[in-house]
């Protein structure tokens, strides 16, 4: 088939790559030149597993291209995918700014059938705006061209985003059009050869799936993080509970590691805009709420003890931070954890040296250069003559270090593990002193 991706950035490349990998003709359309650019250069600008080699695969055999250029992505695919960002509002509403313009460039461009396919998340009642928008932009061209709407969220993770596109749990798509639905089973019958993995709906309930998967397991992260607060107090230790818990069925183990709190492109503002569409339809979402809340206290609980046992005046003081990306296997830095104890610590006067086996660019750009943060690229020389140790991201490289070396580095051998990385007694027995998130009582 021929398919048009409308925004290339982690979905929209994902999307792009992966249905090229499978024999499509894709090309991708983003309106940052500098992207595109990078793209057609044969760099790559986000990182993400195996996403690299399989864009360069499908180049090279010609069935993946990328373009500027509105008129020409319109006239390319047969099925035009939605996929720009919609970051929230003030609000916190989501911004369809950039989903209804591209909406608006399709029924502006389009010369013959088009089946219009939405996987950015969106609130529901967003398809019958696309599908307002191009048919008020036909009537205003004095054009009567068919076309067909569907949502088709997307549930990738980033850092396992490729692997997830290609082999995914299911595949949600909401439509009202015999004609789309074919399409769709067609273009998707590649990623479910072993099983139907296809789950069809109205399109009302493809949109409020997409925020009612996210909001579930932000909501298993805040339960985990108050119980592990609880844990604490109380001496008891909460990766045993998190074991006895998930070993029940209807419980199951994933999403119950405790920590220091969500982040990321998705949940907090995925959160907030299902908040804001249920106030609006006068429905009150009190478990969200308190989501939410918990985990804006949940970001501070690693400062929270790095005062309790150094005081409140930080000035002077140096702390290696390992890891700034959101979670392991990306560059995104969007609402990380590490933003927020970065500026906490910065406010008390103290530094940061940082490392980060692929966000240290990111993290360049949002705090740009400053006396108070240093980017190392080797997670051991961040230790050298600090007073303590800031675990953010659980990124594989950090879970077996040479904890002998790591001692010798350090000032004082002082460690908050805001992930949970390591064994409490082992720590204790090698003489560190350990701050983990939970584990009261071993
Ligand atoms: N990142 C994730 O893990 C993830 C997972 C599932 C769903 N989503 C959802 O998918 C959507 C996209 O997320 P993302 O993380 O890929 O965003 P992103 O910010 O990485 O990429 C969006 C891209 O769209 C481009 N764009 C904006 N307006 C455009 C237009 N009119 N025409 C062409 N390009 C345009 C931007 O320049 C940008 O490159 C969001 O709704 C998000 O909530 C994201």
């Amino acid at each position: 088939m021929k398919l048009t991706v409308v925004g290339t950035g982690y979905v929209g490349l994902v999307t792009g790559a992966c249905l090229a990998e499978v024999g499509n003709d894709v090309l991708c359309l983003d309106l940052d030149a500098a992207k595109i650019a990078t793209l057609e250069a044969g760099g790559i600008p986000i990182y993400e597993p195996g996403l690299e080699e399989m864009v360069q695969r499908n180049v090279a055999a010609g069935r993946l291209s990328f373009t500027t250029q509105v008129e020409r992505a319109v006239a390319f695919g047969d099925v035009q995918f939605i996929a720009v960002g919609t970051p929230p509002d003030e609000d916190g509403s989501a911004d369809l700014r950039h989903v209804l313009a591209a909406a608006k460039n399709i029924g502006q461009h389009m010369t013959g059938f088009k089946l219009v396919v939405d996987k950015s998340t969106v609130p529901v009642g967003t398809a019958d705006k696309v599908r307002e928008t191009i048919a008020q932009t036909l009537r205003e061209r004095g054009a009567a061209h068919e076309f067909a709407v569907a949502s088709n969220p997307e549930f990738l993770k980033e850092g396992a985003a490729v692997e997830d596109f290609m082999r995914p749990d299911r595949i949600v798509i909401g439509t009202d059009s015999e004609r789309a639905t074919q399409i769709l089973r067609e273009l998707y019958a590649p990623f479910q050869r072993n099983h139907e993995r296809l789950v069809l709906m109205d399109i009302r309930s493809a949109e409020l799936t997409k925020y009612a998967a996210n909001a579930m397991l932000a909501t298993r992260i805040s339960f985990m993080n108050e119980m592990a607060n609880l844990a604490e107090v109380l001496g008891a230790d909460i990766e045993q509970v998190r074991k006895g818990i998930g070993a029940d069925p209807r419980i199951g183990y994933h999403f119950l590691y405790a920590g220091c709190g969500y982040g990321g492109s998705c949940f907090p503002k995925d959160v907030r805009a299902l908040r804001h569409t249920a106030q609006e339809g006068g429905v009150p979402l009190r478990v969200l709420e308190a989501v939410d809340t918990a985990n804006a206290a949940q970001k501070q609980v690693l400062v929270s003890k790095v005062v309790a046992r150094l005081g409140e005046d930080l000035a002077g003081k140096r702390f290696a931070m390992w890891g700034l990306a959101f979670k392991p296997g990306t560059d995104d830095m969007r609402e990380a954890p590490s933003t927020e104890v970065l500026q906490a610590l910065w406010a008390r006067g103290a530094s940061v040296v940082a490392h980060d086996p692929s966000a240290m660019a990111e993290a360049r750009r949002i705090h740009g250069e400053r006396p108070d943060l240093t980017l190392v690229d080797d997670p051991m020389k961040a230790l050298d003559g600090v007073d303590a140790l800031l675990v953010l991201t659980e990124w594989k490289v950090f879970r077996s270090p040479n904890f002998e070396a790591m001692k010798a580095a350090m000032r004082q051998p002082l460690v908050f593990d805001g992930r949970n990385l390591f064994d409490p007694a082992k720590m204790r027995g090698l003489g560190f002193e350990y701050f983990p998130i939970g584990r009261g009582g071993v």
